[in-house]
């Protein structure tokens, strides 16, 4: 790859980044301290209803377990779906294998969809995503733009699954990609560096709304409510929650993920979000005998069929942001969340004003392999989001507004120490991790 060619190519967006949005920031942060005040009351209204069926019905796991398993629901499926297809045998990872906070990825790797060996690059996720799950390519172009910028290596425009080699970067890297607030993955800093394993807490309270949904399903309800809890969660216990746009987009919308991927069939047109699909896929295995749930290699269940039509990055964000995020506010960072202005295009266009942002934190600040990083990335955004009917401007590219305080430690620039580093490399399977809740960082998450 030649970047002499990328860096001409995204110049004029580049020579616009920094103009500053100075004037109205007051204005939109006193808004914006308004609409949180506005949501935390209506919360607190809504509380018992969203707090209440957790905790006092763990003691009946088992039975909620098997009344879910036999939810497989009248799911509408097409034929030609089916997952795994021939020749993509599941295979667990080897201890060479880089797994990490992706179950899709770590899924189609364990069925070699992608290198088994967990290493892979833009093109193999692009492709593979599609294949396996029909994620639109326009949703997979911009997660692999920022794991590679990120996470990765600009040079290859690859990056590992897990733990990078000699443990840095890579998507278990904090703060990029990686996000505190997750489905069912502990934060950075409670979790003691483990930011990857799949949480048997976590799960457990998952769970527990799943069980009084009406159809028994993950739907966007109970997945909003999963997420409200854990967003409370880490308000409380988590001193370095920092929500910075990007992560923050990747956090919530893989809430809507479970049910927009992971149902048999297609979400909303007769697929179901049942039990059996959604934990074989996250590799959740519920443990008899100590009542938790084990973290096993993530797989497809027989007879999945993957939905119908794909899903990018518009509805993506449109669901995220309406059904599961005004649920619990965390922060005002992408500007338009909880006010009447936000529209797909307002965040989508909030992710290509921040490219400049994350683009320092890999690259060590060597400004010339920034800048290059950062031509790369608008090059391959441009066609997707500025020249498409979607029009971003880029003549608003600003860090400064979508990065306050970047610098803080928590922040994208300075990851919250933990005690031990012993939790950052890839993932270790068939084990319980996190039992209870971390309210300070746990640095022994597994158990047997
Ligand atoms: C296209 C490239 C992709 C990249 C770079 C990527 C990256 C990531 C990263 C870094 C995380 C951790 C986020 C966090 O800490 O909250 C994550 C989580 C997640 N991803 Fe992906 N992902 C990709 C594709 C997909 C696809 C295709 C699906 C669904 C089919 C998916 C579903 C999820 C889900 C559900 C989670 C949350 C896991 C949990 O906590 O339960 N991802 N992904
Ligand atoms: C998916 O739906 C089909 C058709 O209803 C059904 O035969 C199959 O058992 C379901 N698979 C899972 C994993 O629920
Ligand atoms: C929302 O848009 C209106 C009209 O364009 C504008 O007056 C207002 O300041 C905007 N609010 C925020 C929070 O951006």
């Amino acid at each position: 790859m030649k970047f002499s060619q990328w860096t001409l190519l995204a110049l004029p967006a580049m020579a616009t980044a920094f103009p500053g949005m100075a004037g109205s920031r007051s204005q939109m942060e006193a808004y914006l301290r308004a609409e949180i005040e506005r949501e935390q009351l209506q919360k607190r209204e809504a509380e018992p209803q969203i707090l209440n069926p957790v905790g006092t019905l763990l003691g009946a796991l088992g039975n909620t377990i098997s009344g879910l398993l036999n939810s497989v629901g009248q799911a509408i499926v097409v034929k030609s779906n089916l997952r795994p297809e021939p020749n993509f045998e599941f295979r667990a990872p080897g201890s060479g294998d880089s797994r990490g906070p992706c179950p899709a990825l770590n899924l189609l790797a364990n069925h070699g969809y992608l290198p088994r060996n967990g290493y892979v690059n833009q093109g193999q996720v692009i492709e593979a995503t599609a294949r396996g799950f029909n994620m639109g390519t326009d949703l997979s172009t911009i997660l692999t733009v920022f794991a590679i910028l990120s996470s990765g290596d600009i040079d290859g425009l690859s990056f590992y699954l897990g733990s990078g080699k000699n443990g840095i970067g890579g998507l278990n890297r904090h703060s990029t990609v990686e996000a505190d607030i997750s489905p069912n993955r502990e934060d950075y800093y409670n979790g003691c560096g483990d930011n990857h394993h799949l949480s048997s807490r976590l799960v457990k309270q998952m769970v527990n709304f799943a069980k009084d949904d009406p159809k028994k399903e993950f739907s966007f309800d109970v997945m909003a409510k999963h997420y409200a809890k854990h967003a409370d969660f880490s308000k409380a216990n988590n001193p370095f929650l920092y929500y910075f746009p990007f992560p923050q987009i990747v956090s919530v919308v893989a809430f809507n993920f479970y049910p927009a991927f992971f149902s048999n069939g297609t979400y909303g047109a007769g697929g179901v979000a049942n039990y059996k699909s959604i934990m074989s896929i996250i590799g959740a295995e519920y443990d008899q005998s100590s009542g938790e749930f084990k973290y096993v290699p993530e797989r497809w269940p027989e007879n999945w069929y993957r939905r119908a039509t794909p899903y990018g990055a518009v509805q993506g964000l449109t669901e995220g942001f309406t059904l599961i995020y005004p649920r619990n506010i965390v922060v005002p960072g992408v500007p338009q969340i909880g006010t009447p202005n936000l529209s797909v295009q307002t965040v989508l266009c909030d992710i290509y004003q921040g490219i400049n942002s994350v683009t320092p934190l890999i690259l060590g600040g060597a400004l010339e392999q920034t800048s290059k990083a950062a031509a790369w990335a608008l090059s391959v955004l441009d066609p997707i989001l500025s020249k498409t009917a979607l029009g971003c401007p880029d003549s608003v590219l600003s860090p400064n507004l979508l990065f306050p305080q970047s610098t803080r430690e928590g922040g994208p620039q300075t990851p919250p120490r933990v005690p031990s580093d012993a939790n950052t490399g890839n993932n270790v399977y068939n084990k319980i991790y996190f039992r209870n809740d971390p309210r300070s960082p746990q640095c022994n998450p597994s158990s047997n």
